[in-house]
């Protein structure tokens, strides 16, 4: 598809408007971090979304390493896809859109009658989802401005959550898990793909970068209180579970 360049500043005019609101792509107000607790929210991984945070982050560059043959996840797209068992009219979630390889797939599946949140916490992916999905046509994607422990997506209001290569990258993942599990509606489901991290066989890179591997990633989901509900599919260096409410 060609794409026509916009200016930054038409560029985030259109995000707002897509967004519905302004705030969403403001920068994010500096609020104490407080965990579910009660307690000061401590991040388990300091300064793992710096690059996403970057003003001068450069879109495209992501989309040549996010939607590339090779990449796991790009590789299987459509069998992830399939396992979620979308159907049109549905509201997903997708918590850390990236640069929307899942999103637009997603939107094709709920169709128009349909919604589906690009949920991120960078403002220049955000704007670049924004443009994307102006340039497509999909008015059911609602581009959305995430906090680092809130999603701040409205209460029983999704069906499914997808959550691709991004569960590792939360700071703070009690508060988020609770503020996914306040946005899932009753009997909603959501989805984790993550890195297997196994010591000894994971490439040292995974091994760095992913603070800890399955067990633990479903051992802190479970807490949160869902319920693991399945593992649909499992690749050689991700595993995608389904948890419910
Ligand atoms: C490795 S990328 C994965 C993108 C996409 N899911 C994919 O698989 O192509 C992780 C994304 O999560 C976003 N992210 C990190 N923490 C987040 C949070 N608390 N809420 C929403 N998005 C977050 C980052 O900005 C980044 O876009």
């Amino acid at each position: 598809m060609k794409r026509t360049p916009l200016s930054n500043a038409a560029a985030l005019a259109l995000g707002v408007a897509l967004c519905g609101c302004c705030s969403c792509l403001k920068p994010d107000a500096k609020s104490p971090a407080v965990a579910v607790s009660g307690t000061p929210a401590v991040s388990v991984k300091p300064g793992i979304n710096e690059e996403f945070l970057k003003p001068d982050l450069n879109p495209n560059q992501w989309v040549e390493r996010f939607e590339k043959e090779g990449r796991e996840v790009f590789d299987h797209r459509r069998e992830i896809v399939a396992a979620l068992g979308l159907k049109p009219g549905m509201t997903i979630a997708d918590v850390g859109a990236g640069t929307g390889l899942f999103t637009f797939l997603f939107a094709d599946a709920v169709g128009k009658q349909g919604s589906v949140y690009a949920v991120d916490i960078s403002p220049v992916l955000l704007v670049h989802l924004g443009r994307r999905a102006a340039e497509g046509g999909y008015g059911q994607v609602k581009v959305h401005r995430g906090g680092e422990q809130d999603t701040r997506l409205p209460a029983n209001s999704v069906d499914r959550i997808y959550i691709c290569d991004t569960y590792h990258h939360f700071e703070f993942p009690a508060p988020m898990l609770a503020s996914l599990k306040k946005a899932l509606k009753p009997g909603g489901e959501m989805v984790v793909v993550d890195f297997k991290r196994i010591p000894g066989v994971s490439a040292e890179w995974m091994m760095t970068h992913v603070r800890a591997g399955q067990e633990v990633f479903e051992s802190e989901i479970v807490a949160a209180g869902f319920t693991k509900v399945g593992e649909p599919l499992t690749f050689k260096d991700n595993y995608v579970v389904r948890f419910r409410k």
